[in-house]
């Protein structure tokens, strides 16, 4: 059965921040083994955004999400809630989401941060949409903001080469009838746990500098096991809303799946028959931005005319949990 609202809930505006520094994949060839043909074939990245010392997600996520307020031609004191997706918080506590509030000046919200890791932000479009759906509240902002640049390891080349920085935004409220998300679906295997993860710094291993000595602050990942369960995630759950609501892969007219390699990507759009036009892709001038990806690229793809109102467009996601999901939309405006 499908996962539809009670009202049309869908997206109504995009936003997008990148940090300015551009980082080259020539740049890690200069002090580590590795080379920019290796990145480009096994990754498809070419270049990724870094932050500067100071600039933390909330600056990147208030940016995006001010971009989309511009654009839906509203003020921050029109939102009524805040959902910041996000596995790099500026600190434990406040949550990012209330550093947001207070840096764009938004008076009548409530402000939260989740994590699901990669899958965050499909997460968080379901949990804003389900707010509005509830008849409560009339706008969610969703923004998905991460700086994972500070967990990699810069002299890991297995995982200092695949990740970026960035944001992006969300404005969630009702729309017109027959438009919106049409279905989504989300789940959750704990057992992955030991595939993605980092150790330190939470209440298991607070940092101590024992901790640091270790780098367990750094993320770990056994590359070739999450590129299997990346791949047949995605696939599978996007092929359950293709089949649920009976959706020839014809009609979709964009695939905005999480950008974390190039192959992945290929090998999920190859098993569901999506031709590569209609596929949003920005990991080659971004790489893996974590919760930014999927609404990064598909502020991008829309500033692209990949998508018009009517059109069918489907998200799909996979992270650390392991968690994954997909969401389908009849895009609204
Ligand atoms: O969103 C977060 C979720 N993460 C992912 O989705 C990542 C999924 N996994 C992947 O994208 C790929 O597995 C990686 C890009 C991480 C690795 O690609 P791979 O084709 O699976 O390579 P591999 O792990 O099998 O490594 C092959 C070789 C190894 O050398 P040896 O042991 O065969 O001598 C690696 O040490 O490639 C080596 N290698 C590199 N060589 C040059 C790993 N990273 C690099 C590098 N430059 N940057």
């Amino acid at each position: 059965m499908t996962k539809r609202f009670s009202i049309p809930v869908g997206i109504t505006a995009t936003g997008q921040h990148f940090p300015e520094k551009i980082v080259t994949n020539n740049y890690f060839a200069e002090y580590l083994d590795t080379s920019d043909e290796w990145i480009t074939e096994r990754t498809g990245i070419k270049e990724r955004r870094w932050v500067t010392q100071g600039e933390a997600s909330s600056d990147l996520g208030a940016k995006a999400l001010q971009m989309a307020l511009e654009r839906r031609g509203i003020r921050p004191d029109d939102i009524d809630a805040i959902i910041v997706c996000t596995v790099t918080p500026d600190m434990p506590f406040p949550s990012t989401a209330s550093i947001i509030q207070h840096k764009i000046g938004a008076s009548n919200v409530f402000c939260y941060d989740l994590n699901a890791a990669c899958s965050s932000f499909l997460y968080g479009l379901t949990t804003g949409a389900s707010l509005v759906a509830s008849g409560a509240i009339k706008r969610v902002a969703v923004v998905g903001c991460d700086v994972m640049s500070i967990l990699a390891d810069k002299n890991d080349r297995n995982n200092v080469v695949l990740f970026g920085d960035g944001a992006g935004a969300v404005i969630v409220e009702q729309v017109d009838e027959g438009y919106g998300i049409q279905d989504f679906e989300h789940r959750t295997d704990g057992a992955g746990g030991n595939s993605l993860y980092m150790l330190g710094g939470g209440s298991l291993n607070p940092a101590t500098h024992d901790t640091v000595d270790k780098k367990m602050h750094y993320l770990y990942q056994n590359g070739k096991e999450v590129f299997k369960y990346a791949v047949k995630g995605m696939s599978e759950i996007s092929r359950l809303m293709i089949d649920r609501n009976q959706i020839d892969p014809k009609e979709l007219k964009l695939f905005v799946p999480h950008q974390a390699n190039l192959r992945i990507i290929d090998a999920a759009a190859k098993r569901l028959e999506i031709p590569q036009e209609r596929i949003a892709i920005n990991i080659t001038r971004f790489a893996n931005t974590t919760s930014a990806t999927i609404p990064t690229a598909l502020h991008q793809a829309l500033e692209k005319g990949m998508l018009s109102k009517g059109d069918i467009t489907l998200f799909a996601a996979f992270g650390a949990g392991f968690s994954w999901g997909a969401t389908l939309l009849r895009w609204g405006y």
